[in-house]
């Protein structure tokens, strides 16, 4: 193995989004892996201003029939978009969610000197950015484990009906992250090189 090259750098080569998923079950133990690794995030203040939402059997079901009974009230491709992740909800053993819960938004200005008119986008961005953080250790760690995800961004078009049936009213969406095996792994599409996405300034 090169030096410049470890087992950390292969899981983030090897994660790719797995939309459909085998029966195969994902195991308790398997779960608090996921979550112990996003919760190992960094976040700003360490204030760990995300909470994790695990959907199994009848609330998974409920999420997938949300989203499957309200696909066709957006327009082409969201409700293509929507249906297609209806479906791999419902093909997932499991499903973990992520909110933010607006806690840096109401007490960050205790912890951190912010002007007013800054602070409510300010700790919405911090909250935002630490969760992110957190999505992708679970993804990665997922990945470790030889499970597929995929982050389920487009749930935000009906991000207060998500948030009921999460049972987190007063957060904010962030992510829908079905887990399982996967059915079949297309290789994930090309990435444009590195070097089109960097500017080196001396
Ligand atoms: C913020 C965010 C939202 C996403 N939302 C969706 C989504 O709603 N549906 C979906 O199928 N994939 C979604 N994805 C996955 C992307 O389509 C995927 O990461 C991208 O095509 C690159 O493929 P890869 O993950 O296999 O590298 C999302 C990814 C991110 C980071």
């Amino acid at each position: 193995m090169s030096p410049h090259d470890n087992e950390t750098l292969k899981t983030i080569r090897n994660r790719r989004s797995i939309r459909s998923f085998t029966t195969d079950p994902v195991t308790d133990e398997q779960i608090r892996v996921l979550l112990e690794a996003a919760n190992q995030a960094p976040s700003a203040h360490n204030q760990q201003s995300w909470r994790f939402i695990v959907l199994r059997n009848e609330k998974k079901q409920e999420l997938a029939d949300l989203v499957s009974s309200r696909a066709n009230e957006f327009p082409r491709p969201s409700s293509a978009l929507l249906r297609m992740a209806a479906r791999s909800i419902q093909s997932a053993p499991v499903v973990i969610a992520v909110a933010n819960t607006g806690e840096l938004i109401s007490h960050g200005t205790d912890l951190f000197k912010v002007d007013k008119e800054m602070a409510y986008d300010f700790f919405r961005t911090m909250e935002i950015q630490s969760s992110a953080a957190a999505v992708e250790n679970l993804l990665l760690a997922a990945t470790s484990l030889g499970l597929a995800t995929v982050w389920l961004g487009i749930l935000f078009l009906m991000k207060d009906e998500v948030l009921q049936v999460l049972g987190e009213p007063a957060g904010e969406f962030m992510a829908v992250i079905p887990v399982g095996y996967a059915q079949r792994d297309t290789g994930g599409p090309q990435k444009q090189p590195v070097e089109m996405r960097v500017k080196m300034l001396d």
